[in-house]
Formats: C-alpha cells, sequence, structure tokens
C-alpha cells in the first residue's frame, strides 16, 4: 500500500475529526482501493439477467429497476447492450449524488427545461433524461475534445430531445437567465475520488489545486444560478471530497444569492454531509460501493411552470443530437 501523505492525512483528520479509525479506512480505500461498484442505466426496458448483476435485495429500495450495478469484474463495454446504446455504465456514486434530482421530481412542470452545463461524456444527462423524461436537455460542454464524446454517448443511448452546446456558462447564463427548470452542475473539481478507482491524480489534495477548483466551481455556479426558473433547481454535484469544493461552495453560493434555498433529498437522509449546517450528502469510499462525491440541491423562490419561463433563445438549440439536424459535427 502507498503511504499516505500528510495533505491527505490532514484531509482525512478534517473529514472524520472525532473518529481516527475511520480516517484510517478512509485512507485506505483510497491508497489500496479495490473493485468499486459500477451501475449501469437502462435507456430501453430493462433485460435484466443478460449483465451480470448484484441481487436486487442488496440495492437501496429505492432504485428503480432500470439502474443496476453489476458483478464485480463485469465489463460492461464489452457487452451488445453497451454496444448498441442499450445501457450506459456509470460510478455508482454518480448514480447516488445524481439521484438528488429525484426530490426536483414532483415539483417540475411538464415538458420540464433540463440544462447540464458540465455534460461530458454525458452520465448525468443520461442519467437525468431516462429519471425525469424531460421535455428538452441541453447538454453543454466547454472542452471542444470532449464534445465529441458527449453527442456520442446521448446518440447511441437514443436520449429524447437532447442538444448539445460548446458555451461558456456566463454565456449560456447571458443567452437564457431564467430559462431551465433544472440546471445540473456536475463540477470540474479536484477529483480526489479518482484514487479509490486506482487512478492516479496527482496533487488532487493540494491546496493550490482545491483553490483553483473552488474559484472555477464559484465562477460556474454563479452562471448556473442565473440560468434557473422562479421555482426551479440546481443541482450540484462533484466527484472530491474538499471541503472548500463542495460545502463551502454552497455556503457561499447562498450566502450571495438569498433566493436559493437547499432541498432535503429523503432518501439520501445516511448519506447526510455531517460538514454542512444545511442538507448535503457525501459519498465515501470506505462505506459505500461507489469512489466518492458529493451532492446538493437547491431550489430558487418562486412559483414553477411553463409561464414562468422566457422563451429559449433559437441558437442555443441549433444542435439537436437526434433529429433533422443531427449530425456528429458541431
Ligand atoms: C465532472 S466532469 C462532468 C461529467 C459529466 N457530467 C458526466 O456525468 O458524464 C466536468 C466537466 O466540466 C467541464 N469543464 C471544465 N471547465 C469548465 C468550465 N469552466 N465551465 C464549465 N464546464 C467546465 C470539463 O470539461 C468536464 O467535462
Amino acid at each position: 500500500m502507498a503511504e499516505a501523505t500528510n495533505l491527505m492525512k490532514k484531509a482525512a483528520a478534517a473529514l472524520f475529526p472525532e473518529s481516527g479509525e475511520e480516517q484510517a479506512s478512509f485512507l485506505r480505500a483510497l491508497l489500496a482501493p479495490g473493485p468499486r461498484g459500477n451501475a449501469i442505466v437502462w435507456t430501453v426496458k430493462p433485460r435484466h439477467g443478460e449483465i451480470e448483476t448484484l441481487p436486487r435485495k442488496e440495492l437501496p429500495p429505492w432504485l428503480p429497476d432500470f439502474i443496476e450495478v453489476v458483478a464485480p469484474g463485469v465489463k460492461v463495454g464489452l457487452s451488445e447492450a453497451y454496444r448498441t446504446g442499450d445501457v450506459y455504465p456509470l460510478d455508482f456514486s454518480s448514480v447516488l449524488t445524481g439521484s438528488a434530482l429525484l426530490a426536483a421530481r414532483d415539483s417540475l412542470p411538464n415538458e420540464a427545461r433540463v440544462l447540464d452545463l458540465c455534460a461530458a461524456p454525458g452520465g448525468k444527462s443520461i442519467l437525468a433524461s431516462t429519471w425525469l423524461q424531460p421535455g428538452l436537455i441541453l447538454a453543454n460542454e466547454v472542452e471542444g475534445r470532449r464534445l465529441g464524446p458527449l453527442r456520442h454517448n446521448l446518440s447511441r443511448c437514443r436520449i429524447a430531445a437532447a442538444h448539445t452546446q460548446r458555451l461558456d456558462p456566463e454565456e449560456i447564463a447571458r443567452l437564457a437567465p431564467g430559462a431551465f427548470d433544472l440546471c445540473l452542475v456536475d463540477a470540474p473539481c479536484s477529483g480526489q475520488s479518482l484514487l479509490a478507482k486506482g487512478i492516479e491524480n496527482l496533487g488532487c489534495f493540494h491546496p493550490s489545486t482545491v483553490k483553483g477548483n473552488a474559484r472555477r466551481q464559484a465562477r460556474i455556479l454563479a452562471s448556473a444560478t442565473t440560468t434557473v426558473a422562479p421555482g426551479g433547481f440546481l443541482l450540484y454535484t462533484t466527484c472530491t471530497f474538499s471541503l472548500r469544493e463542495n460545502e463551502g461552495a454552497i455556503e457561499k453560493l447562498l450566502d450571495s444569492h438569498p433566493d436559493f434555498a437547499p432541498v432535503e433529498v429523503p432518501h439520501l437522509a445516511s448519506l447526510r454531509s455531517a460538514l454542512a449546517t444545511f442538507p448535503a450528502y457525501r459519498v465515501y469510499p470506505h462505506r459505500s460501493p461507489g469512489a466518492g462525491g458529493f451532492a446538493a440541491l437547491l431550489r430558487r423562490d418562486g412559483e414553477p411552470g411553463p409561464g414562468t419561463r422566457p422563451p429559449l433563445s433559437k441558437p442555443l438549440l441549433d444542435y439537436p443530437v437526434i433529429g433533422p439536424a443531427s449530425d456528429d459535427e458541431v
């Protein structure tokens, strides 16, 4: 097992101030990673048994039957169902953090508009689309080289009413203020949980890495808030453990945006963050089959509904994924 650096030990002590034992098991999960749970999302009627998965009784009862957790060692990417876009694999932490959108589902208007501000390679868009069946999903990705895989995945999985864009979040906020019922910010982050998957991520605990990411997250979140319609939702998720990038980012947002309030996610109660005074949720690699992550769901004041949203500026919908103008060029 690799040695924990002082920065990792410091982080573990900040996360679990009351238990040296828990600090040690957290560090072990990062330094000597075992096999992690990969989930699959069926984008068509599930064909249970086609891919070897864990028995349903081992999964949380709220998980719908179109999400399964694959048995250790199964390579989903080699399956026919993956090739045809009938399943999409996701780390189980992404399912847990993404599932916070369920707490918004019943309050969304019909034909809801979803914006996925940091979308590539598409996992959260696919999850949101399957779970919410919105009227429209705009999947945005700033990095050109990640746009192709995003469009490929959305198209392969036949995600309905999906469009893509490659815009800075500030530009989307300028073009579409108050236009979305749900904005997903699956933020670029220091990615500390990648270690639990055995992926090298040098410097991910360094204060300068965390600070740089926190600044970028603050900018993205500021734009995200502008895009949310009255009564609409903002779901913030990361795959890191840093307090500053998680609870800290949300605290700052709430201070500067009194029209947003945190929303309780009842089915995630057991994951409630002990580091926040408001509802926020953490997944840890030593407690769950996933690698780790964070989620906070916020709601904007006001009455939801199609009548309260401005029309979407036409150029935002110039690149449908499936439809008359569909091709893989953008
Ligand atoms: C955690 S990944 C998103 C994963 C994706 N949501 C999924 O579930 O497949 C974060 C994404 O944010 C993008 N990103 C980087 N800088 C950004 C910025 N300044 N504004 C918006 N997105 C950014 C990255 O290129 C990356 O694709």
